[in-house]
């Protein structure tokens, strides 16, 4: 009898947060997985996650930055693990300042990293699906891909440029009539260790916008989108819709109304390291994981996310929305 082959999977930025997460949901669901990331402590955590759940894992120390580290990194996946199924793009890095306060040096970086790694992802991956014409590539997206917002501009715009990309991906593969398909999957504020290890110039500590949701809730959409194709784009939280669909009715207002909160919301507790130099231009040492310091305030569960799994179309989904925002707005008048 013939044993059905594993699906390989290779995941950009797999040492932690969402990545990390994702790496445990493809292991779990019985996938052989590809980990890039710089940081060994983390990567090699993860693969010990991996070979737990039974597959097996491939560590490479890779800077998603060069396109040439990407390639080859495909290409030992494609030796030692197999056809590769699905690439996962997800690596990220930013920098929390005022852009008067930013180098060119960091614009640059922030997007050769966050935008550019993406690019490079896709052309590793593309070189092996197009033969085959098979396989499948998902973009880690964000509603600031949408709608950007003060005090992060580089990482913002590079998340702009990736949703540009992916929109120009996805036509030449429908032309071509290919079968190797991509997906975005844009997410809402997550608990993950981005906001204790970017770099950062802000007066206080950097947190994710509210609502905040945990790395678990990315990681089961994105295994959902990849495993779903056709649909364009996955939104994986109520307040995803609501930027992206605000931001669409009314951008003037949503650029008052976050010149006025988009610092308080951005930042909590107290002061910071000085120009904490962050993991810009280098892996951090330690095992990180998946979660951030927001356990508390995370949920671990979005109703939209779920009905995005479950088929419910979009209308659906804003019905279930606006419905929690006015119980929200009872409750709040009610105390
Ligand atoms: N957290 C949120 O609130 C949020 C919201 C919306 C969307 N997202 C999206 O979710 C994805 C993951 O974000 P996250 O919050 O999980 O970030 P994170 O906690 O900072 O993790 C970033 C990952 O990328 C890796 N990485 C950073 N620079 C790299 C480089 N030059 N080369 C290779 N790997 C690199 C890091 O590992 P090493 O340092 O070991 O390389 C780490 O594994 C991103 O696409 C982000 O846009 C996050």
């Amino acid at each position: 009898m013939l044993m059905k082959r594993k699906e390989v999977v290779v995941i950009t930025g797999a040492s932690a947060g969402v990545g990390r997460a994702t790496v445990r949901e493809f292991a779990r669901q019985g996938a052989e997985v590809a980990l890039i990331a710089r940081g060994r402590d983390g990567l090699e955590a993860a693969a010990r996650e991996v070979e737990a759940c039974g597959g097996k894992a491939l560590v490479l120390a890779v800077d998603v930055a060069d396109a040439k580290q990407v390639e080859a990194a495909a290409d030992e996946v494609e030796q030692k693990l197999g056809p590769i199924d699905i690439w996962v793009n997800n690596a990220m890095t930013s920098v929390f300042s005022p852009i008067k306060e930013m180098t060119a040096e960091e614009f640059k970086r922030v997007t050769e990293v966050t935008y550019l790694g993406y690019v490079y992802g896709t052309l590793a991956a593309l070189k092996y699906m197009l033969p085959r014409d098979r396989g499948t590539i998902v973009h880690v997206g964000s509603a600031l891909a949408y709608r950007s917002i003060p005090l992060q501009a580089a990482y913002c715009a590079s998340k702009h440029a990736i949703l540009g990309f992916f929109a120009s991906l996805r036509t030449e593969l429908l032309h071509d009539g290919s079968n190797v398909k991509t997906t975005m999957v844009q997410m809402p504020a997550l608990n993950t260790p981005q906001f204790e290890w970017v770099r950062t110039r802000l007066p206080r500590k950097a947190q994710p916008v509210p609502p905040i949701y945990q790395p678990e809730v990315a990681a089961r959409m994105i295994y959902h989108a990849a495993h779903h194709p056709d649909r364009r784009e996955w939104f994986a939280a109520w307040s995803v819709i609501k930027a992206i669909f605000g931001n669409k009715l009314a951008p003037s207002y949503a650029d008052h109304y976050l010149a006025k909160h988009g610092y308080d919301s951005q930042q909590f507790g107290g002061q910071v390291e000085r120009n904490r130099e962050g993991n810009l231009f280098y892996a951090l040492p330690g095992d990180h994981g998946a979660h951030g310091a927001f356990d508390e305030r995370a949920k671990t569960w979005s109703v939209e996310g779920w009905a995005e799994e479950h088929g419910k179309p979009l209308a659906v989904l804003v019905g279930i929305g606006i419905a929690g925002t006015a119980v929200g707005l009872m409750r709040r008048k009610a105390v």
